[in-house]
């Protein structure tokens, strides 16, 4: 009798001790190759949200930023609290509804304009750990959730800095692949945050 038990529970700790640690490393292998995943597309973000043709309206203080090497905009116009600029410095009086033909000439967009002074979005000098909690904090994104965050891949400005005008670089990468990597890295971050895993950002 006593026998029997005792093989009993011994067959029972073998088996879960058989069972249990595959399951677990499965579980971990995913969560891993979804974090390399996830960190691999935030490279592809970074670097882009980094390059001057989307830094140069993302700047630390409150005057845009020209040119590939994201110089202050001459004559200092400043953000002012719509982002549009502030009295006779409106950034629609230079920049039109689309590009002006010619080097060094204004690149247009209807909503030309930088973030709202209370709604910053600052890329400039952010590191990448610092814009990815940003980007994802409704607080400091202006209240993008999800959905909203996936769509602003294909904002009026995103994509005017794939058209910037005569003689300035383009972004990294191109848009194709910075919206898929954009995409993976959001959801990946997002759906890790709803299941409540710990926010290891990016
Ligand atoms: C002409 C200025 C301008 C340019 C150029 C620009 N942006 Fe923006 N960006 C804005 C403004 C204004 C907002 C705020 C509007 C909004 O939230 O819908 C914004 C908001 C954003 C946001 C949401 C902020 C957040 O924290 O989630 C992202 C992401 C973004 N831009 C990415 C880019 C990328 C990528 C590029 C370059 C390919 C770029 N922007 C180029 C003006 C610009
Ligand atoms: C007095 C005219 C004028 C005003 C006002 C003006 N800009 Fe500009 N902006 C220019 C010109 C000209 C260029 C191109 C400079 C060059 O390429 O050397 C430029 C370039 C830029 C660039 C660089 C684009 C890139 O991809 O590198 C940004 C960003 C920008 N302006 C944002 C703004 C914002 C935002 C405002 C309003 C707050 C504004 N500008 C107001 C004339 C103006």
């Amino acid at each position: 009798m006593l026998l029997s038990l005792m093989i009993f529970i011994i067959s029972v700790a073998a088996s879960t001790f058989r069972k249990n640690p595959p399951t677990k490393e499965i579980r971990l292998n995913l969560a891993e190759r979804d974090s390399i995943e996830s960190v691999k597309a935030f490279e592809t973000v970074y670097k882009t949200l980094m390059s001057p043709r989307c830094m140069n309206c993302h700047p630390a203080g409150d005057v845009p930023l020209q040119g590939d090497d994201s110089h202050l905009h001459a004559m200092g116009p400043k953000r002012g609290v719509d982002g549009k600029g502030v009295f006779a410095m409106k950034c629609a009086n230079c920049h039109q509804d689309t590009n002006t033909p010619g080097l060094h000439t204004p690149p247009g967009n209807p909503e030309w304009h930088l973030p709202p002074a209370a709604m910053r979005m600052v890329f400039q000098g952010k590191s990448p750990h610092e814009l990815a909690r940003q980007l994802v904090d409704k607080k400091q994104n202006g209240n993008k959730d999800m959905k909203k965050l996936i769509e602003h891949a294909d904002d009026g400005l995103v994509l005017a800095g794939w058209n910037p005008g005569e003689g300035r670089t383009l972004p990294p990468v191109s848009h194709a692949e910075f919206k898929k990597a954009w995409i993976t890295w959001i959801q990946k971050v997002l759906m890790r945050r709803k299941n409540s895993f710990n926010l290891n950002l990016p």
